[in-house]
């Protein structure tokens, strides 16, 4: 398997793990189609980056994501710009704490729209396409959906159901697509909320095995890995945690 070529869809990719996973997607030989929300002038300013490199092979194209009936149309824009679709990289979330006392419809509908609802069906529509390529889906989930982050009760409940809805899509989807999850653990801090906090940080770090953060890297690596080397691997979850998912 290579990626060479390849023609992959990262949602949320302008920035942060998405603009890792784009990088080092794209230094092996594959073309990107660079899903952005707000951060129109990261996204931009990736493209150009990585357009220097290779001329014509990073498109943008712009989606809320919570739109989900524009979803379909935003699979047709990607497929359409290279002419194929090969990988599907589920990347983009919110994240912002709903204690129990403090969860709402419009929290449910922003979190669960972001980290799940999006994901199934940009997976859906996109399937005729990868079906057709022998391609593959891979979900960014997160550690805290075998052991819940305190306060974050939608977040948690959100990438739990991404993680049984990479389970049930590796079904749906095989033979002919393989579906995987990569669940990160402390990778970039958030740029907001507890985090901000340089003890909470240095807890954070203390309950991983390796005393450290991760890097971007370690998560677009894996997906790599995924996309192009994992021929016989499907409907699977990676922790990249240094880790903390054996010692919460
Ligand atoms: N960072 C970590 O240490 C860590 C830990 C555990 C899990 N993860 C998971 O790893 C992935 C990447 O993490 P990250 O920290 O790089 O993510 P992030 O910066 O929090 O978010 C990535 C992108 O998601 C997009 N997004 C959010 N809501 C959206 C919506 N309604 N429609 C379209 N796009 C939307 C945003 O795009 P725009 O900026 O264009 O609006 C944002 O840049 C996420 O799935 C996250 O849950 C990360």
């Amino acid at each position: 398997m290579y990626v060479q070529g390849k023609v992959i869809l990262i949602t949320g990719g302008a920035k942060r793990v998405g603009a890792a996973i784009c990088r080092k997607l794209h230094a092996q030989g594959a073309r990107l189609v660079v899903h952005y929300r707000s951060s129109m002038n990261e996204a931009s300013a990736l493209q150009h980056e990585l357009n220097q490199k290779r001329p014509d092979s990073v498109a943008m194209v712009q989606a809320d994501l919570l739109d989900t009936e524009l979803l379909p149309d935003l699979i047709e824009k990607a497929a359409k710009r290279f002419g194929r679709l090969d990988a599907l990289i589920n990347n983009a979330s919110s994240f912002f704490p709903t204690p129990l006392n403090q969860c709402t419809l419009e929290g449910w509908d922003d979190l669960v729209g972001s980290n799940l609802k999006a994901p199934l069906f940009l997976s859906q529509a996109a399937a005729p396409y990868l079906k057709q390529q022998h391609g593959c889906v891979v979900n960014i989930v997160d550690i805290h959906t075998e052991r819940p982050l305190k306060n974050y009760v939608i977040y948690n409940a959100a990438k739990g159901g991404l993680l049984a809805l990479t389970r049930s899509l590796a079904v749906e989807m095989a033979p002919e697509v393989r579906v995987n999850g990569v669940s990160p653990g402390p990778i970039l801090w958030p740029e907001e909320g507890k985090w901000t906090d340089e003890a909470v940080r240095r807890h954070t770090i203390s309950g991983t095995l390796l005393k450290r953060c991760g890097e971007p890297d370690d998560i677009a690596k894996t997906v790599q890995f995924l996309v192009a080397d994992a021929p016989y691997i499907t409907g699977q979850i990676i922790a990249v945690d240094g880790g903390r998912s054996i010692h919460l």
